[in-house]
């Protein structure tokens, strides 16, 4: 396993990481969800993503009984705020309300003192920028988180941010956490990437596989117990197109002749960029983790040459 810094951070972190998303407290049982933390950090992974709300907080008590088991030093946890997780019209959003109560459940959760990172989860047009990156500065100096960052924001939201804080001589967001993946390319790459890359912002990407998608396994149909084929899961089952099924194959002949597989290839199709600090990934089985964790080594070995039948292959597709 290789460690990137974040951003311009002393924080470093695996390039892969593991999320929780979907299967943390909902798709997968307990010990499934601690079995693959445990072997995650067996193979080198510190860093482990989370979010309020997902499974409405279930993931993150998952995840704080999975991490008793480690050393607290050895990992880099993070959660997020924004999302509607309390009573009343202040149960939602960056407030200075909302992200101080918010925190307070997260550490409560996940059983620790401290996150390595707090994320806010979307942009909120209605709390000033001063207000949330203030929060967040006087949280890190209460010791209650280390790092703060953004994600899903607008590069402009992002430099507001920076600015705010030079200006005001508050802390900075250290990083961004973007969704990118080889469909959805366009708003990170041309807007996203140069913004963060000048102000010294790192970038942990999300969902590398397209929700399962670009592994392939969705070619012939839904397979019982995937993602798609959960039931609050529609919209992931109205992506599987013929269009993007067509552009899968033609990945999946690279990723043939190269001989890795589909999901490494994505995964080092993302981690060739020396923007990214670290792909944050999801499985919901031991088997998934341990091929994704081949595109370490995986991305090592693409050429230019590879890289640009990856492109041929994607032809004009581009999502955002
Ligand atoms: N900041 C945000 O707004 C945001 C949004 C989304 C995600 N995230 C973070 O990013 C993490 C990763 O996102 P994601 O879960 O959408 O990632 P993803 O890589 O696009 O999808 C992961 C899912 O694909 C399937 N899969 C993974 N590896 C596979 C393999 N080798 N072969 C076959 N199937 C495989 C599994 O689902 P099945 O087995 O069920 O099919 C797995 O749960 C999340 O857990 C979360 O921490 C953040």
């Amino acid at each position: 396993m290789h460690y990137r810094r974040l951003g311009r951070s002393g924080l470093k972190v695996s390039e892969i990481s593991l999320g929780s998303w979907v299967t943390f407290g909902a798709q997968i049982d307990e010990p499934t969800a601690i079995g693959l933390i445990k072997e995650s950090y067996n193979q080198g992974i510190n860093f482990f993503d989370n979010a309020d709300v997902y499974a409405n907080g279930l993931a993150e008590e998952v995840m704080g009984r999975a991490i008793k088991e480690l050393p607290r030093q050895g990992v880099v946890i993070s959660s997020k705020v924004f999302g509607a997780t309390m009573p009343g019209i202040n149960g939602k959003g960056l407030s200075r309300k909302h992200i101080t109560e918010s925190i307070h459940a997260s550490l409560t959760r996940l059983d620790t003192d401290y996150l390595d990172i707090y994320f806010c989860h979307r942009y909120d047009p209605d709390t000033p920028i001063e207000e949330i990156v203030s929060t967040m500065t006087e949280l890190i100096h209460q010791g209650k988180i280390l790092y703060w960052g953004t994600s899903e924001w607008e590069s402009w939201q992002v430099i507001e941010a920076y600015g705010v804080a030079r200006e005001y001589n508050l802390i900075p967001p250290t990083v961004e956490q973007p969704q990118y993946n080889l469909f959805h390319r366009k708003r990170v790459e041309d807007s996203l990437m140069p913004v963060c890359r000048e102000l010294g912002i790192g970038l942990t990407t999300f969902s590398p596989l397209y929700y399962g998608i670009l592994t392939g396994k969705y070619n012939e149909g839904i397979p019982q117990g995937s993602r798609a084929s959960l039931e609050d899961y529609s919209w992931i089952r109205d992506r599987i197109t013929p269009e993007r099924i067509e552009v899968v194959r033609k990945l999946t002949e690279v990723a043939n002749d190269l001989k890795i597989t589909p999901s490494q290839l994505a995964i080092a199709w993302i981690l060739r960029r020396k923007e990214v600090s670290c792909v944050i990934t999801g499985a919901s089985r031991l088997e998934q983790l341990d091929e994704n964790l081949g595109a370490a080594e995986a991305y090592e070995r693409l050429t230019e040459i590879d890289i640009d039948r990856i492109f041929a292959s994607l032809g004009t597709y581009q999502e955002s």
